[in-house]
């Protein structure tokens, strides 16, 4: 049985509207009621009514933040600058898992829309276009992360993962290596494709360089395992000298499968390089070389240009930025083969 605030007033002897105080302005209320009033709602058991609270002020402190897959340390990354700058200005954030999927992305906005929500974050998966223009009609602020926006009064924050794909072909080029495989996928997903067109681009440039593909099912540590099972299965001969992982979670499933068995070794056997740069790339049990995605500095960036947005209304310019990635290089390509 929900417990009113009329109830609580009554229990306290005071009005609603002190009540409201002691929740809202406590300076302006004394002392002892205020003392009365916590008395009657802890008794009570009153829990406020946040959602109708802000659609009264006609305006929501609560800001969604759909990722594409929340078991990806990057996002876990990408949330937190995103709430860092959003709780510093008053706001919560609500996280939705998207996990690679259409339709979960489609109940989620429609979710957000029905909870009227301040504004958007989102990675988008599928086309989510026409759903966040309709929002954006009705006055709810979008932002894409990790996402370069097609329609440029669409703000975005997004990596250049063509320039990334680039830096690790010409790391592992630069160490000499030659048969260099590029381990990810579904090709569905535009930061790997755009991740391989980069690395063609340093292949080409390269006659030594030959760059062979595998793709695979996702982009998770299961994909990467059995990719790598399949290149250790190859013979000798024939394995590739590098791989580059389209992130670090196939890089270290790539990795757990190459030198489980003992027979393959990291990196003077097969030097490999992942993307992203979670934490975990640097606790691997060789040291992974990847590249670095700024991943809090884009939900910093995505925060502050959704609150501006918000601020700004009608007056808003639409913003696009796009960071560049670096190498960060550990043992898993330059290490001394204890791996
Ligand atoms: O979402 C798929 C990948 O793209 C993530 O691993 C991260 O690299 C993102 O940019």
């Amino acid at each position: 049985m929900t417990v009113s605030i009329r109830e609580v007033a009554d229990a306290a002897g005071v009005s609603v509207g002190t009540v409201s105080n002691v929740l809202n302005k406590p300076a302006s209320v004394s002392v002892e009621t205020a003392q009365r009033v916590r008395t009657a709602i802890e008794r009570l058991g009153y829990v406020r009514n946040d959602a109708a609270r802000q659609l009264r002020a006609g305006r929501s402190r609560t800001i969604g933040l759909l990722v594409r897959d929340v078991r990806n340390p990057f996002f876990t990354d990408v949330s937190r600058g995103a709430e860092l700058v959003a709780a510093a200005a008053g706001y919560t954030i609500l996280l939705a898992d998207i996990d690679e999927s259409v339709e979960r992305e489609a109940s989620y906005l429609e979710l957000f829309e029905e909870q009227r929500v301040l504004g958007l974050l989102i990675s988008p998966v599928g086309d989510a276009l026409p759903k966040l223009n309709r929002l954006r009609a009705r006055g709810t602020p979008v932002v894409l992360v990790d996402e370069v926006s097609a329609d440029p009064t669409l703000s975005s924050v997004a990596v250049d993962d063509v320039a990334g794909g680039y830096l690790a072909i010409q790391h592992l080029a630069e160490l000499g290596r030659e048969r260099i495989a590029f381990v990810g996928g579904p090709y569905s997903i535009r930061q790997v494709t755009d991740r391989l067109a980069g690395a063609r681009r340093a292949a080409a440039e390269r006659s030594a360089v030959t760059l062979s593909t595998i793709s695979t099912e996702a982009l998770t540590v299961l994909a990467g395992r059995i990719a790598g099972e399949r290149i250790r299965n190859m013979p000798a001969a024939s394995r590739p000298d590098a791989i580059f992982a389209a992130n670090d979670l196939v890089a270290m499933g790539v990795l757990q499968a190459l030198t489980m068995m003992g027979d393959v070794r990291v990196p003077r056997d097969i030097a490999l390089i992942g993307y992203d740069d979670i934490d975990f790339a640097a606790a691997a049990v060789v040291p992974l070389t990847s590249v670095r995605q700024p991943s809090t500095e884009l939900g910093e960036t995505a925060m502050t240009m959704l609150l501006r947005q918000s601020a700004a209304g009608s007056e808003y310019e639409a913003e696009h930025v796009l960071f560049q990635p670096h190498l960060v290089v550990r043992e898993s390509t330059v290490g001394s083969s204890l791996g």
